[in-house]
């Protein structure tokens, strides 16, 4: 299949006319009558000459204000429709003047595209054939050799990160998103450590462990260190990874719960980046830290109105037991001060009210330094990853205040997504941080045009271009 990314235009791009005429002018019939003309997620399905490619699809990518964004969704379309279609090979046209990462882009992005989720399907008794192969047709060999290579590293961290997201909760437990950081270490020779309850306990990580208490299930606190350039500071890129959240003693009502499974989404964002970086093999040192855990009532579970103590000493008031990813990430990050990090940023499923807010777009994007939260912005955008900036706004840490303990795990409704991050701030004091509330991005309930509902893999592309851009 040959796949031709058009920018909105009156007319066909006359780098098509050799094309067309292969296809009897089937291309600029379609542009003069009105049937395409590059609109954003228009495709046109054509039959292949007799010579040439089997089939074409011209695939529309709008005007194209944000180039990166509407270069990823066009090519996501064209895999999407590759991979539909049954196709082995596929190789995308795309507009003149293509750089390095522009290419790498339209790989990932039809990677992307062609991903599917299959192992819990009984093989169909006609076998399916897997896109094989992405070619991208440029006229500059070097960069597209280059951004072959980088786009299949990032497409790997997607599909590593977007495997564990689809994964339900009963096959990917804590356990397993430590296994998953272990194969990484063991295939990229990155070091690993591996936390259970037991060691969680001297480090009386009681802020994460409450969350745990509810299942018998192993919390772990995974750690993988990347070294890319000796023993500079790092950069820690932190997960939560809430492998499922009921809520627990503050049950969630049921329609709906099973979207709970994506809850570790974070975690496997890190999981994704870390896999990216190793095979980049980027010059950096880089930490990926997930806590995973499973949020479950029980007998043994913590209750609302108890109050826990987090490892650095912060007595916790637990008023609402489904408030329990900032409660995973306090001891997180409260952890990732050992490594005298130059930068933290952390990816959490973390509120709904980011949903309300920012919708399925764009994630929130919250720090406490400006510079970094800049960056991180820049990077999202570059992966096309959009996010928006919301202000850790003083005067809201009044509604963390507890009677009882020095801070309870909510805040009421309003600006539920700030005082989350509040929340969050106490523990990555004096710590450079960024944390970014993926609720409403990492995943999707719908049909994204582009991507199948279900997981996305953000913010993979975020996390790895936030580190490319720290090379010295
Ligand atoms: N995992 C949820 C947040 C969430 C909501 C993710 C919707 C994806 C979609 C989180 O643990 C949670 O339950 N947050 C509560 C916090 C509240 C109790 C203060 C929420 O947002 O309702
Ligand atoms: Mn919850
Ligand atoms: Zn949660």
């Amino acid at each position: 299949m040959l796949a031709v990314l058009c920018p909105k235009g009156a007319a066909a791009p006359d780098a098509l006319t050799a094309l067309d005429s292969l296809l009897g002018g089937a291309i600029g019939r379609a542009w003069a009558r009105g049937s395409f003309t590059g609109k954003r997620d228009d495709v046109l399905h054509l039959s292949g000459g007799a010579t040439g490619p089997e089939r074409v699809i011209l695939v529309g990518m709008g005007d194209a204000a944000d180039f990166s964004l509407a270069l990823k969704r066009a090519a996501q379309l064209a895999g999407r429709r590759a991979n539909a279609a049954t196709v082995r090979s596929i190789a995308v046209l795309v507009p003149a003047g293509l750089d390095v990462r522009g290419v790498e882009q339209v790989i990932v992005g039809a990677s992307m595209g062609a991903w599917e989720y299959r192992e819990l399907k009984t093989p169909p008794t006609e076998p399916r054939t897997p896109l094989e192969s992405i070619a991208v047709l440029v006229d500059d060999e070097a960069a597209a050799a280059d951004g072959l290579a980088s786009g299949e590293a990032i497409a790997a961290g997607y599909a590593l990160a977007r495997r564990l997201q689809m994964m339900p909760g009963n096959l990917c437990t804590p356990d397993t998103l430590a296994d998953a950081g272990r194969d990484i270490a063991a295939r990229h020779g990155l070091e690993v450590t591996v936390l259970g309850r037991r060691e969680m306990e001297s480090l009386r990580m009681g802020s994460l462990l409450c969350v745990a208490q509810g299942t018998p299930q192993e919390p772990r606190l995974v750690a993988l260190e990347y070294k890319g350039a000796g023993d500079a500071r790092p950069i820690v890129l932190a997960g939560k990874g809430v492998c499922f959240d009921t809520g627990g003693i503050s049950i969630k009502p049921a329609p709906g719960m099973e979207w709970m499974k994506y809850d570790m989404s974070g975690a496997a964002g890190v999981l994704g980046a870390m896999e990216a970086i190793a095979r980049l093999g980027l010059p950096v040192n880089v930490v990926g830290l997930i806590g995973a855990v499973t949020n479950m009532p029980s007998g043994t579970a913590i209750n609302p109105g108890d109050v826990v103590q987090a490892a650095n000493g912060t007595f916790i008031e637990i008023v609402n037991t489904d408030a329990e990813g900032r409660l995973v990430l306090a001891d997180v990050l409260h952890y990732a001060k050992k490594y005298d990090p130059v930068a933290v940023i952390d990816a959490a499923t973390l509120t709904g009210a980011v949903v309300i807010g920012l919708g399925n777009s764009l994630m929130g994007v919250l720090g406490t330094d400006p510079a970094l939260v800049r960056d991180v912005l820049a990077a999202g955008a570059r992966a096309a990853e959009p996010g928006w900036e919301l202000p850790l706004w003083p005067d809201y840490e009044e509604q963390i205040k507890s009677d009882t303990a020095d801070i309870k795990n909510t805040g009421g409704r309003a600006a539920g997504t700030i005082t989350a991050a509040l929340f969050l701030k106490v523990f990555a004091d004096g710590m450079p941080w960024v944390h970014l509330d993926v609720a409403g991005t990492a995943y999707s309930e719908t049909d994204l045009v582009s991507l199948p509902k279900g997981p996305t893999g953000r913010p993979v592309g975020t996390f790895v271009e936030f580190v490319r851009a720290r090379i010295s």
